[in-house]
């Protein structure tokens, strides 16, 4: 996966020691806290340095905290965040795809996928995760992902650009539309570095609305749920989509279809 050299130029993001990352974690935690849930076990999925995973223990005092990225390295990172919030649940770190959820997990009661991820899976990828989701939270388990509507944003308020700064600094990071896979419904990005125009990246990304993920994670919970942010009035935290109470019969079925289905 492309993902390892991308990440490598986002840290202050990510990482504990930035302040764009802290105020990023009390903001998450802030809003973990509003929720009238209760987990005792969390689940970060793409978890990265785990700042969601952390949050969400803190918030839900939960006693077992398991993030999976395909990224090991900066799994580790967690126990930075873990620090910071002074919990200490039982922590398991798995390197591995999201998409392979029920060979690497056991069951959880909350899942969380955090920091605006969905563009990494195309259509047939989030039918996986969700089923795959589904498959290992509890009867009354929860799913949250936070994740701003590109349609919207890219179709009707015209953000979409084909040539787009990405980030500013001693090394500037562009990106650029480079083409579309119809049958993926994937946009194909290259991200170079300036000065010098080297090549850094190449992912394929797909832009979604909101509502067509409403509308999958309804099919494999029964309940799904979207907090805006002038509903939850959190600062620093997109809108958030809840599922709740999986369907496991359905979502092991068609997980165990699409891991063996070819694309059209
Ligand atoms: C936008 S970052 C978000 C990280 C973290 N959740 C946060 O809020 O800071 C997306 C993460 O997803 C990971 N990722 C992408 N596709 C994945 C997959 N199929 N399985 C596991 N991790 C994946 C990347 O390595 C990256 O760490």
């Amino acid at each position: 996966m492309p993902f390892e050299e991308y990440y490598r130029y986002f840290r202050q993001w990510m990482e504990p020691e930035h302040e764009r990352a802290r105020r990023r974690f009390e903001s998450t935690l802030l809003f973990f806290k509003n929720q009238k849930v209760s987990a005792s076990s969390v689940l970060d999925l793409c978890a990265g340095t785990g700042i969601a995973g952390a949050a969400a223990a803190k918030a839900f005092s939960a006693s077992k905290l398991t993030l999976v990225d395909v990224r090991k390295e900066d799994l580790e990172k967690v126990r930075e965040w873990l620090g910071i919030a002074e919990v200490n649940p039982e922590l398991r770190l798995v390197a591995g795809d999201v998409l392979q959820l029920p060979e690497l997990v056991e069951e959880h009661d909350l899942a969380v996928l955090w920091g605006h991820t969905m563009p990494h899976f195309d259509p047939f990828d989030a039918v996986r995760l969700f089923s795959g989701v589904a498959s290992v939270l509890d009867e009354g388990g929860y799913f949250f992902i936070e994740e701003p509507d590109r349609i919207g944003r890219f179709l009707y308020n015209r953000m979409y650009r084909d040539f787009t700064v990405e980030r500013t600094g001693a090394e500037t990071i562009v990106s650029i539309h480079e083409g579309y896979d119809v049958r993926k419904g994937v946009e194909r990005r290259g991200y170079y570095i300036l000065p010098g125009f080297k090549k850094m990246a190449e992912m394929e990304l797909r832009a979604r609305d909101l509502a067509s993920l409403l509308a999958i994670g309804r099919i494999f919970f029964r309940d799904a749920n979207l907090i805006t942010p002038s509903e939850h009035g959190v600062s620093g935290v997109s809108e958030v989509l809840v599922f709740r109470r999986p369907k496991r019969r359905i979502a092991g079925e068609v997980y165990s279809e699409f891991q063996s289905f070819t694309r059209v």
